[in-house]
């Protein structure tokens, strides 16, 4: 269950087969491979070289891996850039961006796409049915350093195809666009420039087809790269790594083209990057924040339709964040136990060896820089090797009793119109998450319109466009389910729907909303009555006839039941949201539990887990015998026992 990032092309090829024993000897099964070798691979055009590459799957075979080969365009290399400026992605700006780091290609680069499959098929008929080849990884973080949406003359040719098609007439477009407003009508396709450098704010609906657009646009290219790799590799699994907190492409729509979901968990640096006030910042800076690895296991396990890897586990102090700690001791160990916990069928370590040149010479690895020596990472792998080797197979995963619906397109409207500044989709979603698993509770993510049989809560933190898809299924659901704000408050088009939010929800919930107010800080409205605590950020204003549970302090609804569906008015502060949600979980008959705020547990079949992010000891349940760890969990400590 444990596998390993390696680049033979960076290490003299005498010390490779070494590598591959210890790797073996310390329980490590897959290794990930050649990302990023394209010049290695095509130094020149059409001038191959496989030798390397041959050996190195040889010697990495020989010694009992499974290799995950990645397909090297991440970075397309100099020769081709030269050839093909136009293969470059364009930033907001109107500025090509270089050669030089990587991702510098366009996904709407007709050029790319060719190049890309040329290089692809190249790889797959050769090493397609490699007795060591487990399964292959398409490029490498689509989207990373922020190259989802790019905005060049490709992009602008494409996109005017994609309105064409879906369109089919001006008079359309204009229509779903509103474009009558400030004259913005347009007679001709060909006339659609894209939504950026305007005077000001450009037209909402056009910068969300525009999203739309180029989200479709990385699926597209990433299914080119599948069809490619299962014609000529039939038999070996494809995955993605996905990465944190990354929102800027449809990832349920792009995991359809895999076998297998998988994402790069470096849980400190995201804890760097996430909106926590300073003291949180300070509480987590080394163990990182106890949700952050588990919110996105969750997230990508549904993403892979049950299916997920670590690809990359960071192994020690990162490069990149704003601050990189070395962990706290024991963290390595947990969170690739965590992993597993949460249905991980392999936790990869990022990278084998520390680089000690080019750009992430500070990054660790399970080997200190340029040696062959473990690294206090790569001793607390070893250690995890052990215990795995010890322990056997673990039992698989089971549907979770709450379910999250998570809409990517939900990040984009409120953030193309955020109408308040911190109204931060991935933090309302992420605190949700953290407000449930507080209580002890496992969730699975699903996407709109997702069966929710057997779900006994759905959460829903926000959902602004409702679609026929999504409806039909809450209409179905017969769990508790809790809306949060501005659910229902967009069309499709990005408008106000007709007799006013929630839209299509309005007789689920009995409701309309006929105000929204954004808060900003220090703007704060007290929420009394079956729950306390204080609307912070936003509040909308209701007309009902549900029950209401919760009133702010002039009396309106702030939070309502109708049936088993409820809505919730405002972005809920700490209080006011884990009482909702406890709430919520005691109407679907959960069993809960107050888990102090650096302790999470998590089940996995029969197995029972608990980890411990903390400075304080935990006593584990009364009944429970641990199979691996003590009774008493101590800091940074992970304990396992039978149900
Ligand atoms: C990931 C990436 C790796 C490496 C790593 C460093 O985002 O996939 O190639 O850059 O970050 O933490």
């Amino acid at each position: 269950m444990l596998g390993v990032c390696y680049y033979p092309e960076h290490w003299d090829e005498k010390i490779w087969a070494d590598d591959a024993r210890r790797m073996r000897e310390m329980g490590i099964s897959f290794v990930r491979i050649g990302e990023f070798a394209w010049s290695r691979l095509e130094p020149k055009r059409g001038a191959y070289d496989f030798g390397w590459l041959d050996r190195a799957m040889d010697v990495l075979g020989k010694a009992g891996l499974k290799i995950v080969l990645g397909t090297p365009t991440a970075t397309p290399p100099k020769w081709l850039m030269d050839e093909h400026p136009d293969i470059a992605p364009v930033d907001e700006q109107g500025r090509a961006r270089g050669f030089g780091s990587r991702r510098h290609y366009s996904f709407s680069s007709e050029t790319y796409a060719r190049e890309s499959a040329t290089i692809i098929e190249a790889l797959a008929k050769r090493y397609g049915n490699h007795k060591a080849l487990a399964g292959w990884q398409t490029d490498n973080e689509y989207g990373c350093h922020l190259t989802v949406l790019s905005w060049g003359l490709e992009d602008l040719k494409a996109f005017r195809n994609y309105l064409r098609k879906k369109y089919q007439t001006t008079d359309q477009l204009n229509e779903a666009w509103g474009n009558v407003f400030w004259s913005m009508e347009l007679n001709s396709f060909d006339e659609v420039s894209l939504p950026n450098l305007t005077v000001t704010e450009t037209n909402p609906a056009a910068r969300l087809d525009f999203w739309r657009f180029q989200s479709d646009q990385v699926a597209a290219y990433d299914k080119m790269q599948c069809d490619i790799i299962r014609k000529h590799s039939p038999g070996r699994f494809i995955t993605h790594n996905f990465m944190g907190f990354f929102n800027e492409f449809d990832h349920w729509k792009l995991g359809e083209n895999l076998d297998l979901a998988s994402w790069d968990s470096y849980p400190v640096g995201f804890t760097e990057q996430f909106p926590f006030s300073e003291v949180d910042h300070v509480t987590w800076a080394e163990t990182a924040h106890p949700d952050i690895a588990a919110f996105h296991h969750d997230l990508y396990r549904g993403v892979g339709r049950g299916r997920f890897w670590v690809m990359e586990q960071m192994p020690g102090p990162v490069n990149w964040a704003p601050w990189n700690p070395v962990p706290k001791p024991g963290m390595i160990r947990l969170w690739t136990w965590e992993a597993l916990a949460h249905g991980a069928e392999v936790v990869s370590y990022f990278r084998w060896r520390q680089a000690p040149f080019a750009q992430e010479q500070n990054h660790a690895g399970l080997n200190m820089a340029g040696l062959s020596e473990l690294s206090v990472g790569g001793q607390e792998a070893q250690q995890v090797g052990q215990e795995l080797k010890k322990l056997g197979d673990l039992p698989k995963s089971q549907q979770a009793p709450v379910a999250i619906v998570y809409d990517y397109e939900a990040s984009w409207i409120t953030r193309i119109q955020p109408q308040g500044r911190d109204f931060l989709y991935h933090e309302l979603v992420f605190r949700w998450y953290e407000a449930v698993r507080r209580l002890g509770l496992d969730v699975d993510f699903v996407p709109p319109g997702h069966d929710l049989k057997g779900y006994k809560l759905v959460l829903v933190p926000s959902l602004p466009h409702v679609s026929d898809a999504a409806l039909k299924v809450f209409e179905k659901a017969t769990g508790v389910v809790l809306y949060g704000p501005r659910t229902g408050s967009k069309t499709r088009n990005f408008a106000i729907p007709q007799g006013l939010p929630p839209g299509p929800l309005r007789e689920l919930i009995s409701t309309r909303i006929t105000q929204v107010s954004s808060l900003r800080p220090g703007v704060v409205e007290a929420v009394k009555g079956k729950v306390a605590g204080k609307a912070e950020r936003w509040r909308e204003y209701l007309e009902t006839n549900a029950e209401v549970l919760a009133q702010f302090a002039n009396k309106d609804a702030a939070l309502i039941a109708n049936a088993n569906h409820h809505y919730l008015a405002c972005w809920a502060d700490e209080n006011l949201l884990h009482a909702t949600i406890l709430l919520m979980s005691k109407k679907a008959k959960l069993k809960t539990y107050a888990l102090p705020p650096h302790i999470r547990i998590r089940q996995r079949g029969e197995y029972s887990f608990a980890f411990n992010y903390g400075t304080k000891n935990w006593a584990l349940p009364s009944k429970a015998k641990p199979i691996l760890g003590k009774k008493s969990l101590e800091p940074q400590a992970i304990a396992i026992w039978r149900n």
